[in-house]
Order: structure tokens, then sequence, then C-alpha cells
């Protein structure tokens, strides 16, 4: 039995860079995404690069039928050593009754699948005392903001959970991380809609590879480190936003995002 690694979100970007890492470091890959064409070439060159075994799975996350299914599959597997929630989506949108829906299906992607594949991967790692799971935070988890409200707040809960599991599990050899990214070269502002160019031309912005970020990630699990920011860049920002005393944030920031 071969050690297996599950992504959700494995079509681009960060979750993409990770189903290549953990497949050079020898393990079998599971990644999910609803881009069927896209996904199967993905998987395609990284079984030609590395020689392993990657399955595929077409899952929409906003399904709770198509969520509670892929849930029982990874349960019912006794050889899911790496899950890595990382499927997400940005949006910028007011919170009111005309987005709602698609602020609820944020909570269902990044909040009610991590919630239910990691209930469901736990047993099997307990059982054998070893697993890592990495929930796909965002630096945004510690910047609350206008026109970014459930965002922020969702990836704040994954960053809250994660430390939170990752205390309850130690005991049991697992580790857990929330990695909290900042601007990364992916699909994500194209799909949200925000022209990427749009987005380079703000000056203060550091963008990072998604190999980077991934590179950061599993020096921070090696490390047992619960919370991964990667970058100097990020980290700084973090810690000062983090301290700013809230009335100043909430001017500074309101200015920022007009
Ligand atoms: N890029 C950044 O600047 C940045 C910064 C901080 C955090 N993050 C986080 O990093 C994670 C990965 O994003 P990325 O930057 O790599 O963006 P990306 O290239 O757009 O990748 C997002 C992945 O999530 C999947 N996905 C999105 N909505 C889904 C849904 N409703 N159901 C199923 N799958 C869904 C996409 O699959 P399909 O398109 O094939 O459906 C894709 O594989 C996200 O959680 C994001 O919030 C990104």
């Amino acid at each position: 039995m071969h050690a297996t690694a599950v992504i959700t979100g494995g079509t681009s970007g960060i979750g993409r860079a990770f189903a290549r890492a953990f497949a050079e470091r020898g393990y079998d890959i599971i990644i999910t995404g609803r881009r069927r064409k896209v996904l199967e070439a993905t998987a395609a060159e990284i079984r030609a690069a590395t020689g392993r075994k990657v399955e595929t799975t077409i899952l929409e996350l906003t399904d709770a039928r198509r969520r509670s299914a892929f849930g029982e599959f990874l349960g019912a597997r006794d050889d899911v050593e790496v899950l890595i929630n990382n499927a997400g989506f940005g949006l910028s949108a007011e919170f009111d009754a005309e987005h709602l829906r698609r602020h609820l299906d944020m909570v269902e992607v990044h909040v009610r699948a991590t919630l239910e594949f990691t209930a469901a991967v736990l047993p099997g790692m307990r059982k054998r005392r070893s697993g890592a799971i990495i929930n796909v935070s965002s630096v945004a988890g510690f910047f609350p903001m206008p026109r970014g409200s459930i965002y922020s707040a969702s990836k704040a809960f994954l960053i809250s959970f994660s430390e939170s599991l990752a205390m309850e599990v130690r005991k049991d050899g697992i580790r857990v991380q929330a990695l909290c990214p900042g601007m990364t070269r992916t699909d994500f502002h194209d799909h949200m809609g925000v022209s990427g160019k749009e987005i380079t031309q703000r000056r203060f912005l550091v963008w990072m590879s998604p190999e980077r970020v991934v590179e950061a990630s599993l020096g921070a699990l090696r490390r047992n480190r619960v919370v991964c920011i990667p970058g100097v860049f990020n980290r700084v920002v973090a810690r000062v936003f983090s301290h700013t005393p809230r009335r100043i944030y909430y001017r500074l920031v309101a200015g920022i995002r007009k």
C-alpha cells in the first residue's frame, strides 16, 4: 500500500503545485476539480513526470450530496496520509441579499468541505498514528475587509479550526497546518473576474509563485509549524495589521479597498 495525498482543487494554482510536489516525494495522488479536461491533463502530466498513480474526481463542492459521497469514499480508504483542503474561490461583493447565494457557496467550499473531509480521514490517521492535514487559508484570514466579509471570515475560521485541531490530534501523531498565502500567481483572480494585470499594477503587493508557497508549506510541516505564512512580506503585513489599533485599521483598509 502506498501513502496517498488527497488534494481538493488540484486543477490549477496551489493545489496543482501540491499534487506535483507530493507525487515527486513518492505519494500516490487523488485530485479533485470541476474542469474535467484540465483535471485529466494535470493528472496525465503528473503521472508522466513522476510515475506515480494519480486518480481524479470531478467534484462540485457546493453540492452537499457529492461532498458527502466523496467523504465516504475517503473514509473507506486506509491509505490517506495527507489531506489538503485547498479548493477555494474569491468574491468581491458586499454582504447583501443579492450576493447571499455566492457567500453561502463560499462557506460550503471553504468551511463545510474542509470539516467533512477532515472528519472522514481522521479515523484512519488515528489508527495508523500518522498523517498530515493542510487547510489552505489566506493572509486574508487576518484581515477583515469590506466586500470580502465571508472570504476573510471563512479563512479566519480555517486558521482557528486548524490550531484547535492541531492541539487535539498531536497526541495521535497527526500534524495540522493552516497555510496562509498572500498574493499568489494562479487562476484565482481571473476566476474572481479581477484582471490579473490590474492587480499586478498595484505596486505595494508582493507576488509569489504557487511552487514557492508549497515549498514554504512543506518546510513548515517538517518543523511542525501550525500556522504557515509564506514570504517575509506577508508575515510582516499579517503581524502589523493584526496589531494595528482597530479604528486606524478600519480607516486604512476602507481606503485601500475603495
Ligand atoms: N491566489 C492567491 O492569491 C491566494 C491567496 C491566498 C489564498 N489562496 C487560496 O488558495 C486556494 C487555492 O487557490 P488558487 O490560488 O490556487 O486558485 P485557482 O488556481 O483558482 O484554484 C482553485 C481551485 O479550487 C477549485 N474550486 C473552486 N471552486 C470550487 C467549487 N465550487 N467546487 C470544487 N472545486 C472548486 C478549482 O477547481 P475547478 O476550477 O477545476 O473547478 C481549482 O482547482 C484557495 O483556497 C484560495 O482561497 C489563494
